[in-house]
């Protein structure tokens, strides 16, 4: 038994607790250094850093000048505590040292192409990106990835325990005009048709309901070709939900319960300045604030203060730039129901208020969502009023399940990355995301997008028709 626990590998924060006895460690050497004649290494491996100590008599001694940061080696040894003088109280491990037994180099690294010690703010992105595999093991990025977990471990607690069931929805799926420009991807058996992917799970929550789940959720990922911006990414993650017989106050209710257990479990240094959550109209917001995210913030310097709030009673309609009417949010938003005659015969259009309710963090919109209009004349009305053309062949498929049984139905989905992005004070989405694309929507360490071999074209019987040159 004792052999056999010998043999298993120590994380480095357990250290501290194993003092006099024998363990074997494994992970990157972060620095190197020489002090008289004796070599100290900071090892490092997932869980944290400790000193470990080479002194000039092992055997491996020679070996061990040779190493470098970065190289990835297994030490074994013995933990010792270190003299009082010798306390480093800025590492966990600091009252510990490794004295080194036995060394075996697993890999080699050549010189890096930068520094992965401080928060790296001050080194290019694009550089950071091309070689995000390395940035990744900067702690600051290394504990946004573990808060991520720890976040997501959160909301499928939260949610199991509310019953609601986590499904996953596909994402090759149907082009539809929703807002903004979707990512195709040709059809190699159809050829000349495209899937599209889904820029939210919208329509599959809704199905959903109609199938009688009545109470999904999924952290779900969304494609939008769209701009890239600090808070946007074409490729994001929403926490998606959707209830079936419920009105607009119990989805409200069971967010806000659920993002105050998140912020208090996972970010307890954070201050929450208002609960209940304070709630304005969109005219109220615009009126006092000018903007539909206002930043309720008393004191906008104190970097853990949250004033999270609802925005409500949104337009449902505005004018699109060429002068017709386009939805705000989602043509599949109810009206409020005192509007509902305004719609059914299309009077006063511009007044119309649409059950939909937005929540802004600190002057972020980090979720969206609304009641849904299941009644099938209404959602044909809705659509004629925005003009979609050929109703039937884009939306056939949601008026047909709306006509076998559909319950009232209302959800909303949060901007994961956002929440993320304001819990940890980053400055953009991108820090939260493990491999994010850039401003101009590229993956510089993949090297994406990129060409495709004729070979692969030709199967998908497409032809790539280069524009002319601008003058
Ligand atoms: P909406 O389009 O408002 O609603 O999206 C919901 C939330 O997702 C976040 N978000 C983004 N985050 C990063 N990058 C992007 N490109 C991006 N676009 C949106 C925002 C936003 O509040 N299906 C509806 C939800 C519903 O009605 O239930 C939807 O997708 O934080």
């Amino acid at each position: 038994m004792e052999n056999q626990n010998q043999n298993l590998r120590t994380m480095i924060s357990e250290t501290p607790q194993k003092t006099g006895q024998k363990v074997r460690l494994c992970g990157w050497v972060q620095t190197v250094r020489s002090h008289g004649k004796i070599i100290f290494f900071d090892l490092r491996d997932r869980s944290g850093v400790i000193q470990t100590v080479i002194i000039p008599k092992m055997p491996f001694f020679e070996q061990a000048k040779e190493v470098r940061s970065e190289w990835v080696v297994e030490l074994t040894g013995t933990v010792n505590e270190r003299p009082a003088n010798m306390v480093n109280d800025k590492i966990e491990t600091g009252k510990v040292e490794l004295f080194v037994e036995g060394l075996k180099v697993l890999s080699k690294a050549q010189t890096l192409p930068f520094s992965i010690e401080g928060d790296g703010y001050d080194i290019g992105e694009d550089h950071r990106l091309k070689y995000r595999y390395l940035d990744l093991r900067r702690k600051r990025l290394h504990d946004s990835l573990i808060f991520r977990g720890k976040v997501n471990g959160y909301i499928r607690d939260f949610f199991s325990k509310e019953n609601f069931v986590e499904v996953e929805t596909p994402y090759i799926s149907r082009s539809t005009p929703e807002g903004a420009r979707d990512y195709l991807v040709p059809s190699r058996m159809d050829q000349g048709k495209f899937f599209a992917l889904p820029q939210s799970p919208q329509q599959y929550k809704q199905l959903l309901m109609v199938a009688g789940l009545e109470r999904y959720y999924q952290i779900a990922r969304c494609f939008r070709d769209e701009d890239t911006r600090g808070d946007r990414q074409p490729e994001f993650t929403q926490l998606d939900l959707e209830m079936s017989f419920v009105e607009q106050e119990e989805v409200m209710q069971l967010t806000e319960k659920m993002l105050i257990g998140l912020i208090k479990a996972t970010a307890p240094g954070k201050k929450i300045q208002a609960i209940p959550f304070p709630r304005l109209t969109y005219a109220e917001a615009q009126q006092k604030y000018g903007t539909d995210r206002p930043d309720l913030r008393e004191d906008k310097n104190d970097p853990d203060l949250l004033a999270p709030c609802w925005v409500v009673d949104f337009p449902f309609f505005e004018k699109d730039k060429d002068g017709g009417w386009t939805f705000t949010h989602n043509p599949f938003s109810a009206p409020k129901p005192e509007f509902d005659g305004d719609l059914a015969f299309g009077n006063n259009i511009s007044e119309i208020v649409a059950a939909q309710y937005d929540i802004v963090l600190n002057g972020w919109e980090i979720g969206g969502g609304s009641i849904r209009n299941h009644r099938r004349e209404v959602l044909e009305k809705v659509l004629e009023i925005i003009g979609v053309k050929n109703i039937k062949e884009n939306f056939g498929h949601m008026l047909e399940a709306f006509s076998f049984g559909v319950p009232p139905h209302g959800g909303i989905a949060f901007g994961l990355d956002r929440l993320l992005m304001i819990l940890q004070n980053e400055p953009n989405i991108r820090e939260t995301i493990a491999f994010p694309k850039t401003g101009d929507g590229r993956d510089l360490m993949m090297e994406a997008p990129s060409e495709v071999s004729a070979e692969q074209l030709n199967e998908l019987g497409l032809a790539i028709v280069k524009k002319p040159a601008a003058n």
